[in-house]
């Protein structure tokens, strides 16, 4: 139930605007009818049905920060593939090392230069020394825990409440008012109680994650330096540091998954805060969309994992994946890393995130809305309450579902793509003053539609 204060006013705008959606897509229309007998509910992932309106708009070609419909429409993309193209569609450079990869073969269980060069380049940028590659984030989650069960003999895993860390059993967990940690809603064939791996604790609450730490069942904590996932929420001074204190004290594995808080800059919010984690984990925009995910580990950690396996079954260890380092995704994320994430791209998409968060704020203030926009270097989101969160659970309290469709689609009406989970935007470093300013325009029209 939405909790806007007129919602027969905004169910009128929603219907307004599924006629303009329908008037403008014909040809999405027609492919998606194509698709709904092959597939569950007409999408190759159950998640891509979530979009607003009646069907996803189908996608003829994406280049740097746009891509092109299948009927035509052109479109600022600031969803970017939730993160796997904050690089920009296809950016040259990748795509010249990708090309020049595929007739050089795909996949050969040995390793290649370009590894090499990218795992020295994430361990200067992230300082922490030793990397593997996966081909998700996920997957790297999957394993950096495994890892840290293995060497500690802890079964669980801490986490904040309401984070997303990809489908990683541990990870679906909520508080509930007691304090207990209970399956999240949805969570469907969990493996096992969630109680049995997982200690659930508030965003920014270092007492909850001491009790925690000091209950000695805790193997590693898997966190966001800034949660991501549910709306932005920011770390408060001294929180990612104390969780480092606590960690050392409790011999706890301290995790950073910074598969989206890279947006702070080439090594994260761990190299420009800079912070000391245990483990970092990365996914989704360093092959530019060629599935790769990486854990790094630091040199300490490495020696301890490394002295605890016998090679002879190292294969067999719940570490894995037969594609995993491959020698595309390997080239596609040198190129990647070294050609097109680079220091200046960072300063740039930076700076036009910060007028796409001011441009925003001043159309908050200018209508009076009680919402709130939060920047992470060349992520924002604005979210339907007056503060800040602090944590994931006031941030989800602000959630309102019917409000989103309707930004969304007023939104995707006026070429322009936004996150489809959330209210968030990122810049690619191909995203331009104007694609900025389109959106501001959409955002100024729906703002006026609603409360003008
Ligand atoms: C912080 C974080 N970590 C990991 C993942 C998992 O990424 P993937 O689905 O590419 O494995 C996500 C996905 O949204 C994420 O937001």
């Amino acid at each position: 139930m939405t909790s806007f204060s007129n919602p027969e006013h905004l169910k009128k705008l929603f219907d307004e605007e599924v006629i303009t959606f329908i008037e403008r897509n014909p040809e999405s229309k027609r492919l998606h009818e194509k698709a709904a007998g092959p597939m569950m509910n007409g999408v190759p992932m159950s998640w891509m049905a979530k979009w607003p309106g009646p069907y996803p708009v189908y996608v003829q070609s994406a280049k740097g920060a746009h891509f092109l419909d299948v009927d035509g429409n052109d479109y600022v993309d600031f969803c970017l593939g939730d993160t796997g193209a904050m690089v920009g569609h296809s950016p040259d450079a990748s795509i010249e090392a990708i090309k020049n990869r595929l007739d050089k073969g795909i996949t050969l269980m040995l390793p290649t230069e370009d590894a090499a060069v990218a795992a020295q380049t994430l361990a200067d940028r992230f300082g922490v020394e030793k990397w593997q590659f996966t081909l998700t984030a996920t997957d790297a989650n999957r394993h950096i825990i495994r890892y840290a069960r293995h060497l500690t003999g802890r079964k669980k895993i801490l986490i904040h409440d309401y984070c997303y860390h990809g489908t990683v059993d541990e990870t679906f967990a909520n508080l509930d008012e007691h304090g207990e940690t209970v399956s999240r809603i949805n969570n469907i064939g969990a493996p096992v109680d969630l109680n049995e791996t997982t200690w659930v604790v508030p965003f920014n609450d270092l007492a909850a994650a001491e009790i925690a730490f000091a209950s000695g069942e805790v193997a590693a904590a898997l966190i966001e330096p800034a949660m991501t996932n549910i709306g932005i929420v920011l770390p408060e001074p001294g929180y990612l540091e104390g969780l480092r204190e606590l960690a050392t004290k409790y011999d706890v594995i301290l995790i950073h998954d910074e598969t989206h808080t890279l947006s702070e800059g080439v090594g994260g919010m761990t190299k420009r805060r800079g912070l000391q984690p245990d483990a970092v984990v990365l996914g989704k925009t360093i092959g530019a969309g060629i599935p790769a995910g990486a854990f790094g580990m630091t040199q300490e950690l490495a020696a301890r994992i490394s002295a605890s396996l016998h090679l002879e079954h190292i294969d067999v260890g719940g570490i894995g994946g037969t594609l995993a380092g491959n020698a595309l995704s390997m080239a596609a994320v040198r190129a990647t890393l070294t050609q097109v994430l680079t220091e200046a791209a960072f300063e740039r998409m930076e700076e036009l995130c910060t007028t796409w968060t001011k441009d925003v704020q001043e159309v908050i203030d200018d209508y009076q809305i009680p919402w709130q926009v939060t920047q992470l270097g060349c992520r924002a989101e604005y979210s339907f309450r007056s503060a800040a969160p602090r944590t994931g659970k006031e941030a989800a309290d602000a959630d309102d579902f019917e409000l989103q469709q309707y930004l969304h689609l007023h939104a995707i009406n006026r070429g322009v793509l936004m996150t489809p989970f959330h209210n968030m935007a990122l810049i690619s470093p191909a995203t331009t003053l104007e694609d900025v300013k389109r959106h501001t325009e959409h955002f100024r029209d729906a703002a006026k539609a609603l409360f003008g």
